[in-house]
């Protein structure tokens, strides 16, 4: 039986799962919510959508399109919607705000001025107005991922950053406990098709201009926004995790 949000327990539903397998997660979020979707962004992520797979058919995928893209990314994208016969559901950002920037700063701006700003207009704003419109969401988040913002993520969360006093939005983070060891062994063993970029040296993927390849030992976070602090590594899609 779905449950209303208001109805939950979300530190009592933590605890409980905060030790439990990401299919166990997930099963647990789309039994919960029939209001929910996946937040795919085209990289190893993509065992999420694996996982959901085996569990329902009748699940929800979307993506934020920055414009931005490796056009590898955008392929893959592409394959991941035919592989699993899902429906991805693409979010862009506002038109005349994306304008408004480039013709003021240019298409470069954040290497001068950081990723705030950009960000905001082609993933954050995109990305509210897609929460608005659910109860609940999934992400590939985990705690390996970023040492400095990710470490105490929690499986089950109220999104603080995007609920608002009269909406109150959840999140998953089922591969929260995973390493990216355990995210590549799943890849392998059961022939997920993945991201070509990361056979060329790439981890974590986000914005062509924005991502760069590392180098053996390097923190993936490394090849993100290089140019800047290390310990501010997030682009507002995760805001709650600074807050932590
Ligand atoms: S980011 O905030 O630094 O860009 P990261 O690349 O680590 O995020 O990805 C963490 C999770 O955020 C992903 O697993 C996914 O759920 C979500 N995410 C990141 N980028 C996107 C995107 N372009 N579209 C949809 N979801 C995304
Ligand atoms: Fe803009 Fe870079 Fe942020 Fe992408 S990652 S939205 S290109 S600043």
């Amino acid at each position: 039986m779905v449950a209303t949000h208001t109805d939950l327990n979300i530190a009592g539903l933590e605890a409980e799962y905060s030790q439990k397998t990401p299919k166990e997660i997930l099963k647990l979020a789309l039994e919960t919510f029939d209001n929910i979707s996946i937040s795919f962004s085209g990289a190893e992520d993509v065992v999420l959508v694996d996982i959901a797979s085996k569990i329902t058919k009748n699940f929800r995928v979307f993506t934020l399109d920055t414009g931005r893209l490796h056009p590898e990314t955008y392929q893959f994208l592409d394959r991941v919607r035919e592989h699993y016969g899902i429906k991805l559901e693409v979010m862009f950002p506002d038109a005349a705000e994306v304008q408004a920037l480039v013709e003021e700063k240019g298409m470069f701006s954040f290497y001068q001025d950081g990723h705030k700003e950009c960000c905001g207009v082609r993933k954050v704003r995109p990305l509210r107005r897609k929460l608005n419109t659910l109860d609940a969401w999934i992400t590939g988040q985990r705690k390996d991922q970023s040492p400095g913002t990710r470490n105490s993520i929690p499986v089950i969360e109220v999104d603080t950053a995007f609920s608002t006093p009269e909406h109150q939005l959840i999140k998953f983070n089922p591969l929260a406990n995973w390493s990216s060891s355990e995210v590549w062994e799943y890849i392998r063993a059961l022939g997920v098709p993945y991201n070509p970029l990361h056979e060329r040296g790439f981890v974590s993927i986000g914005c062509e201009p924005c991502t760069k390849a590392t180098l053996p030992n390097q923190h993936e976070r490394e090849g993100r926004w290089w140019w800047e602090e290390a310990t501010q590594k997030e682009c507002g899609l995760h805001a709650g995790n600074l807050q932590k």
